[in-house]
């Protein structure tokens, strides 16, 4: 059964950290909209120089840019055994296209997991990150405190040998935070609303340490495909076991 995620929640809720380690603790790709166009503004592509302006004022970009991307995406061989969709669907449209990509597709179901964060912890955890000026990871991603660092980012070997920048996001000041917050609450929030009423819909505690909020998440997805946190990770060590 392929196992098709979406996580959801609003800026800082802690989307990228939970989809980077349950895809690589799953063997299935993370999908990261915001990832995938702040390479492409870093690379100064034509899509780059399309959404950059956009990004920095917190806005979201249009439907029809944002859905091809994703729709192509899905559709590479390593996205059919399952993705951790980060940052998609924030609108209604976007919702719909994902069902018409999946579920019409017979892909099997959409498991839709937000993750619940009070706004003034969402701004405290956006105003503190820093993130490799060359990758973009999260410098405090599960390992690491702010205040405590590593001097160079890990995460590829040209990071590891080019030496610690570590930087705010371009969007994170509080200003563009709060853009970014009240466009959540017009055009996501409605659309999560409309997602929570499906059976595989579950809401997580984002306010915990990232461990638990680890846990919590197995848990839910486990419980929306009606089967235990153990059998769910039987399924996963035999399909990760085939792989290999
Ligand atoms: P995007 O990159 O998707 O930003 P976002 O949704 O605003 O989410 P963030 O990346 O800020 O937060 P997150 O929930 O991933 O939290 P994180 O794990 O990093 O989008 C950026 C922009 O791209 C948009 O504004 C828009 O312009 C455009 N865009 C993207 N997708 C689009 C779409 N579909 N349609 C249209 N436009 C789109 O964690 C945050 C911090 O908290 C980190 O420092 C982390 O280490 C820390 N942290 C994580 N978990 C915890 C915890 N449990 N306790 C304490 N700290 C924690």
């Amino acid at each position: 059964m392929a196992l098709n995620l979406v996580m959801l929640g609003p800026p800082g809720a802690g989307k990228g950290t939970q989809a980077e380690r349950f895809a690589r603790e799953h063997g299935i790709p993370k999908v990261s909209t915001g990832d995938i166009l702040r390479e492409a503004v870093h690379s100064g592509t034509e899509l780059g120089r399309a959404v950059k302006a956009v990004m920095e004022r917190g806005e979201l970009v249009g439907d029809e840019l944002i859905i091809g991307i994703v729709r192509e995406r899905l559709m590479q061989p390593d996205a059919m055994a399952g993705f951790v969709l980060d940052g998609f669907p924030r609108t209604a449209a976007q919702a719909d296209a994902l069902d018409e990509a999946v579920i019409t597709a017979n892909r099997g179901p959409v498991i839709c997991v937000e993750i619940q964060v009070p706004d003034e912890e969402l701004i405290r955890r956006v105003r503190g990150r820093r993130v490799c000026d060359d990758c973009g990871a999260n410098a405090d991603a599960f390992e690491h405190k702010p205040d405590a660092l590593p001097d160079l980012c890990q995460n590829t070997e040209r990071c590891r040998t080019i030496g610690p920048k570590w930087v705010a996001r371009s969007d994170d000041s509080e200003n563009v935070v709060r853009e970014r917050l009240k466009v959540y609450w017009r055009d996501t929030r409605p659309m999560i609303e409309y997602y929570s009423a499906r059976p595989t819909f579950r809401a997580i505690d984002g306010k915990q340490s990232p461990e638990q909020v680890r846990e919590a998440l197995v848990g839910a997805v486990a419980s929306a495909l009606g089967m235990p946190p153990a059998q769910l990770q039987s399924m996963v060590a035999k399909r990760l076991g085939a792989q290999a």
